[in-house]
């Protein structure tokens, strides 16, 4: 079927768009497991670009799985899946000019790979929240480590289904050292030069 899908070249190009902002589109990823701070750093990050006037776009696991990938469950295929659609999202996001920042478990470093392919390795940024699991079964928010410990969760990362670590972070912070704002400081240095307009 899909070689009947012939795309069709519309007269605005990614580099018109992101002309109209004052920066440059970029992904940035934030990878970890549950409870490792990834959403609180990631809020923090979007708040402080935002006031920058940076045009931002959050996507979150938790939200972005009670809508588009409600229908997939927490099995490595169903992962794949959802970390698929979400960089295609990001791709479109990109393609619109704004600087997307995308908070997933995203425990597969191959599914990981497939964004940097789909996005494009110069628009991809990968933050490895390295929070040891013992702080984030402590902390459980959720009560989620505490129900996968009990047996009530199939494939809870870290308890009983894998976290592959990324071999090369962009930056990796680990929040028993670090507080948010030297994370989101740490994370601004990183992006500094790459969302310049040239
Ligand atoms: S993944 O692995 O990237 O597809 O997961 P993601 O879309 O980021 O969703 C993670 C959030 O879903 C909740 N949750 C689970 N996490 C991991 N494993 C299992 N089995 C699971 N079941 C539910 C959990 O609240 C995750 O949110 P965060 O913000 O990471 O704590």
């Amino acid at each position: 079927m899909e070689e009947n899908v012939i795309p069709h070249n519309f007269s605005i190009t990614q580099k018109e768009r992101s002309a109209l902002k004052n920066h440059d589109a970029l992904l940035i990823w934030f990878t970890g497991l549950s409870g490792s701070g990834k959403s609180t750093i990631a809020n923090a990050l979007e708040k402080e670009l935002s006031s920058k006037n940076i045009h931002t776009y959050l996507l979150d696991g938790d939200n972005v799985r009670k809508g588009l990938n409600n229908n997939l469950s927490f099995s490595p295929e169903d992962r794949s899946e959802n970390i698929r659609r979400i960089a295609e999202v990001s791709n479109l996001m990109i393609d619109a000019g704004l600087l997307v920042i995308a908070s997933f478990v995203s425990p597969y470093r191959e599914d990981r790979e497939n964004v940097k392919r789909i996005v494009g390795y110069k628009n991809f940024v990968e933050i490895f929240v390295n929070t040891p699991i013992g702080e984030c079964e402590r902390r459980d928010v959720k009560g989620l480590y505490a129900k996968a410990r009990a047996g009530e969760i199939e494939n809870f990362t870290g308890v009983n289904a894998p976290y592959e670590a990324p071999m090369a972070p962009d930056v990796e912070v680990d929040t028993t050292v670090v507080s948010v704002e030297e994370a989101v400081s740490v994370i601004l240095t990183e992006i500094g030069e790459r969302i310049e307009n040239q």
